[in-house]
């Protein structure tokens, strides 16, 4: 088989660390009971796994209390649960043009049925909101301030401490999307001043698909959309108020959160600033082969502090998703064209509705892998 070159790690992570692999063997083997659902031996084990992953990514995140942190299907599910548990009639949004669909699709649809209004932020050419504009956009009827922390188009990174400060100051709910950041750049919701934290499971973190997060701050109560089975409080006609239960009704991917666990350790041995500094070096290496390029259109910050590994572009005269399927069909390499799913951040630069190519680059791809993609691109592009 053709060797594969990986960079499509913004839409889930691969490979994934060994460690992972053998934990979510382990996990199945062993302790693939539902926990908390049981006394014995094996649901006890599985809850011990499951909450000890819930006490990781507390700390992870400086989350002071771990029950706050609900485990979901991925990074949409997070959003959904957030935005949807939250609003109600008469709120008053502010958001970005750089949000990924999970964002601006259940808010577009709380706006199409008259429950909510929506400001939207505008950003620089290289993907960076506009503070000033965001302040003046605060109305009374506010109630929440939602924003991406790393652009999946365009990989510029928000300032999300001074957004938040500014939510705060408001009294504000802020939610920060960090699909692409969790795992990467260090996010502490504390500092951060962050209410609502959605994650996913299966990109920087390492977990496998079909995992997530949501962390639920002190200051937010949030309405469940799905009831039922939690374990506890069985006699109850209702959902348990508490959480995790409350938001977590239904038994969860127990294997992925195991998975996610070992995803979440590797990194913690690895060291985050590590991943980082590597994720830095290989971006600023490929912008600057890309940049070397007669023919490429570079989008997004050149700066490496501002950016995560998430680099679009295009190629004059070529088409993206035929470059796209040239680069995996004659190259075996992997990358995502069009406009991943953020039709208001193309439309801002121009590049809607084809796209652009994207390449996201993950802290398992190397130097020598982008040099052969740079090799690729110059025989195509000739
Ligand atoms: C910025 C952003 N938000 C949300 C999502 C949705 O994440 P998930 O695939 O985990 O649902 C993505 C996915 O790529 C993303 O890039």
């Amino acid at each position: 088989m053709k060797r594969t070159i990986y960079f499509d790690n913004a839409a889930t992570s691969w490979p994934k660390p060994v460690s992972v692999y053998r934990k979510m063997d382990e996990f199945i083997r062993k302790w693939g009971a539902n926990p908390g659902r049981a006394g014995h031996r094996m649901a006890v084990g599985a809850e011990r796994i499951i909450e000890e992953t819930r006490y990781q990514i507390a700390q992870f995140f400086s989350i002071k209390d771990y029950r706050r942190i609900i485990f979901t299907l991925n990074c949409t599910d997070s959003l959904n649960i957030g935005i949807k548990g939250l609003l109600r009639k008469g709120d008053h949004v502010i958001t970005t043009y750089l949000e990924h669909n999970s964002v601006s699709r259940p808010l577009e649809g709380l706006f199409k049925k008259g429950i909510i209004t929506i400001t939207r932020i505008h950003h620089s050419e290289d993907g960076f909101v506009d503070l000033e504009e965001l302040r003046n956009a605060f109305t009374p009827k506010t109630r929440l301030v939602v924003v991406v922390h790393g652009s999946n188009v365009i990989g510029s990174l928000q300032p999300i401490r001074e957004i938040g400060k500014i939510s705060k100051e408001k009294g504000v709910i802020f939610m920060v999307d960090a699909a692409q950041t969790a795992g990467v750049i260090p996010i502490d919701v504390e500092t951060d001043n962050i209410d609502l934290l959605a994650f996913p499971g299966h990109k920087a973190l390492f977990g496998p698909p079909g995992t997530g997060g949501l962390y639920v701050g002190p200051r937010v109560d949030l309405e469940p959309w799905r009831e039922g089975g939690s374990g506890v409080d069985s006699e109850s006609e209702l959902q348990p108020e508490e959480l995790p239960f409350k938001l977590e009704g239904g038994t969860i991917n127990t294997v992925g959160v195991a998975g996610l666990g070992a995803g979440i350790t590797f990194i913690q041995k690895e060291g985050i600033e590590k991943i980082r500094q590597q994720e830095m070096e290989l971006t600023k290496y490929l912008l600057e082969k890309l940049s070397g390029m007669r023919e490429a259109i570079i989008y997004g910050p050149q700066n490496g502090k501002m950016r995560i590994g998430t680099v679009s572009f295009n190629i004059k005269d070529l088409n993206p998703a035929e470059l796209g399927a040239v680069l995996d069909g004659s190259f075996g390499i992997a990358c995502r064209t069009g406009l991943h799913c953020a039709p208001h951040t193309h439309k801002k630069l121009g590049t809607f509705p084809e796209g652009t190519v994207r390449f996201s680059l993950g802290y398992f791809n190397t130097k020598e892998e982008v040099d052969f993609a740079i090799d690729s691109l110059t025989q195509i592009s000739a």
